[in-house]
């Protein structure tokens, strides 16, 4: 009987253990081992000294102590070299010789073209969407997307709390890379007056008039969401020429932060104090919600199961709250609107 193996790679995101945890036990059902690669790609490489530093067989110990808990048991990276042809192929024969019929990758976009990869060089592999990022467009959401969400509204929460008391306006930034699901979801999820996204083009002004216009209805306390990407979807402004005259210590082409757009909006709004916030990586290392857990659980069954139907080069994903799955060139070419009317809301209310 062959082995099943299983990897996780590109960023962290919670339920990845969760998946792990599934596969190894509908591996251990079909009396399949399962082996886990360390480090993402990394770990087909053969970099390491020690083969265990590449590589693991899981256990049931494993399997029950790692399910419910955040981070990557299997550890993660990211592999510039395997997007080389060579790698690739070095891959599939390491996982040849470990005499493996079928890859789990658990990771993002770059890892499934990774996944793709192999599957030309004759190795099965099945996808599932671990990412807090959600900007994989053909599921629902993403595994550890509705965790993230959920830690950014509950710091939100918490930061408006201090913001009543104080009277003062706050900037908090949450993660999602060009994506900004993260930032709409928070924003709606914490009753946020205002969210700036990377699909939308805005600028330090269009930010400064939404905000004035909540202090002129005498709401001293609201929150500006920005997402991470965003920075690159506002229009140039010179921060330097803007903060100098008013003392600050900037450099000139320094390029907008959170904590600047903060120092930026009390100027221009005539506030007293203007506060920021990065919410960072704590987003990405909470324990998967209910939701993570179960889409972990349901996605890693799948997986075996295809698997073990010789089906490969597919996905996982979510469709009307279930789990189906989809070529993996066809859900990568999948586009799924913003979600604008929920911006317009947030923004125009
Ligand atoms: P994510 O999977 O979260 O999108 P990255 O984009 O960083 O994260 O990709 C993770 C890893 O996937 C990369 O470090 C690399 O090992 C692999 N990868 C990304 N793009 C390719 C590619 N075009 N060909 C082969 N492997 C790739
Ligand atoms: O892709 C997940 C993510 O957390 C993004 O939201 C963020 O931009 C990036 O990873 C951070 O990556 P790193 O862990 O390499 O700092």
């Amino acid at each position: 009987m062959s082995n099943i193996a299983i990897l996780t790679s590109g960023g962290d995101s919670p339920g990845m253990n969760a998946a792990v945890s599934t596969v190894a036990r509908c591996a251990a059902r079909l009396g399949m081992p399962l082996i886990g690669i360390k480090r993402g790609f990394n770990g087909l490489l053969g970099k390491s000294k020690n083969p265990e530093d590449d590589y693991v067989y899981l256990n049931l110990d494993t399997e029950l102590d790692i399910a419910d808990r955040p981070g990557t048991y299997l550890r993660t990276a990211r592999c510039e070299d395997f997007k080389k042809k060579e790698c690739q192929e070095a891959a599939a024969k390491r996982l040849r010789d470990l005499d493996v019929s079928g890859l789990v990758v658990i990771g993002g976009d770059g890892s499934f073209q990774g996944a793709m990869r192999l599957c030309e060089q004759g190795i099965n592999c099945i996808g599932i969407p671990g990412t807090i990022d959600n900007d994989l467009h053909y599921t629902e959401a993403t595994l550890g997307y509705d965790t993230a969400v959920n830690v950014c509204a509950d710091v939100v929460q918490a930061i408006r709390a201090t913001s009543r008391s104080h009277d003062r306006p706050h900037v908090v930034e949450v993660m999602g890379r060009h994506c900004g699901d993260i930032a709409l979801m928070t924003a709606a999820s914490t009753g946020s007056e205002i969210v700036i996204v990377p699909e939308v083009k805005w600028s330090v002004d269009s930010a400064a008039a939404q905000l004035n216009a909540h202090l002129e209805r005498g709401n001293t306390r609201a929150t500006v969401v920005v997402a991470e990407g965003a920075w690159e979807s506002m229009e140039p402004f010179d921060l330097y020429a803007f903060l100098k005259p008013y003392g600050k210590r900037v450099f000139e082409d320094e390029p907008m932060t959170a904590n600047r757009l903060a120092s930026v909006l009390k100027r221009k709004c005539g506030m007293a104090e203007v506060r920021s916030t990065v919410v960072g990586y704590t987003q990405r290392g909470w324990s998967p919600t209910a939701r993570d857990f179960s889409f972990a659980f349901e996605a890693g069954y799948m997986a075996v199961e295809l698997l073990a139907n010789n089906v490969s080069n597919e996905v996982i994903g979510l469709q009307n709250g279930r789990t189906f799955h989809v070529p993996i060139e066809k859900a990568l070419s999948t586009h799924r609107p913003f979600n604008y009317r929920l911006y317009d809301m947030i923004n125009q209310l």
